[in-house]
């Protein structure tokens, strides 16, 4: 395993953003991992692993550890389900698209989500009616203090709406190396009420679909609305959509009855922050090459130069606008890395 020397993180960041790293290495094991993490010469160290929800604003004086460790197995199984261990490395998609083609039930509605395996328990991923956690047993962390592996229990990781305990008490404690999913190998439980996944299954005549058709229709939705990293650099959705108590969201709703909304509990409401957004006038705007997306207007863009610091000074355009007129604080989903 080599150490090298300023090295650029546009390749490992899906914004595309050029900054440097001071150190940078990569570890494929586990081994590798506790290796780098004994080098005392290296105190100050950043994890990256798929680099997809994270927006860079300097560059990186640390020693910058990219995860790609790979591999997945089947740990246990029983006529319904089998329990599938990950490891971190892995890219999230494909992990999916290998589901879907073994007939393993459960992350379709997860397709063609961007970065790895590792970092999907951090914010708990999720898309289209299904989180990360409605699929999670467990996950192993390197302890970054104590060099030590530890086990987490879904318990444990403490996920809520894009977020978890390594988002709170344990950000920057710990580095995922692997996960558990307990997935279904037959009565699959599908979820296709959600968004156009319907519309979509009708516009092909689909009356009884399989995880596989679930994943297709996912991904052209997805294409529609969504840039591809690969094209235009971006982190996905930028902010989280609001969650609003009952008393905001009644005066919310009475000035803006044509608002789309969800609602959570008596006392909870989700408001899309892409509406918000788009109400302001941001949808499709640009400042230089940073800008929003013109077909989602919760997703900003990188149109090839922008720095990590203009897409930031847009994002906080943005949050001011929406506070302004709405009275609502907008908060961001990706991790600034200041
Ligand atoms: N909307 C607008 N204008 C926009 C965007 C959205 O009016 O520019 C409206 C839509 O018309 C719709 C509502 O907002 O009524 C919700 O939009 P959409 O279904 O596109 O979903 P979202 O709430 O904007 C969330 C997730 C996405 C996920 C989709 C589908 C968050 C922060 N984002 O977006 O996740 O793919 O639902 O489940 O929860 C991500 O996290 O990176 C991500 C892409």
């Amino acid at each position: 395993m080599k150490i090298l020397k300023n090295i650029s993180l546009k390749n490992y960041n899906t914004f595309g953003i050029d900054v440097k790293a001071k150190f940078f290495c990569e570890v494929n094991t586990l081994k590798e991992l506790k290796y780098v993490f004994n080098l005392n010469e290296y105190s100050n160290r950043f994890i990256i692993s798929g680099g997809s929800n994270i927006l860079f604003t300097s560059d990186i004086d640390a020693l910058v550890i990219h995860i790609n460790i790979k591999g997945k197995e089947i740990i246990k199984e029983d006529d319904d389900f089998i329990w599938l261990k990950v490891m971190a490395g892995e890219n999230w998609h494909e992990l999916v698209l290998w589901c879907v083609n073994n007939e393993y039930g459960g992350l379709e509605n997860m397709s063609l989500i961007p970065g790895n395996v590792g970092t999907a328990p951090i914010q708990n991923i999720g898309a289209y009616g299904v989180e990360l956690k409605d699929n999670f047993v467990s996950c192993k962390a390197l302890h970054t203090l104590s060099g030590e592996l530890h086990n987490f229990t879904k318990e444990d990781c403490k996920f809520n709406y894009r977020d978890s305990f390594f988002k709170n008490e344990g950000k920057n404690k710990f580095i995922i190396t692997s996960i558990v999913l307990k997935l279904s190998k037959k009565n699959h439980l599908l979820k296709i009420s959600y968004g156009s996944i319907e519309s979509e299954l009708a516009k092909n005549k689909i009356n009884q679909p399989t995880i596989k058709d679930i994943s297709n229709a996912v991904i052209t939705i997805r294409k529609s609305k969504l840039p591809d990293p690969k094209q235009l650099g971006n982190s996905g959705s930028f902010f989280k959509n609001p969650i609003v108590d009952k008393l905001v969201f009644d005066k919310f709703i009475e000035k803006n009855p044509a608002a789309p909304f969800y609602k959570l509990s008596d006392a909870t409401y989700k408001i899309p922050a892409g509406w918000l957004i788009e109400q302001c006038g941001f949808k499709g705007k640009r400042d230089g090459d940073a800008g929003v997306h013109i077909n989602q207007a919760l997703v900003l863009v990188n149109y090839g130069n922008a720095t990590g610091k203009e897409i930031l000074e847009l994002s906080r355009k943005i949050q001011k606008s929406v506070l302004d007129n709405f009275n609502i604080n907008i908060q961001a989903e990706v991790n600034i890395i200041k």
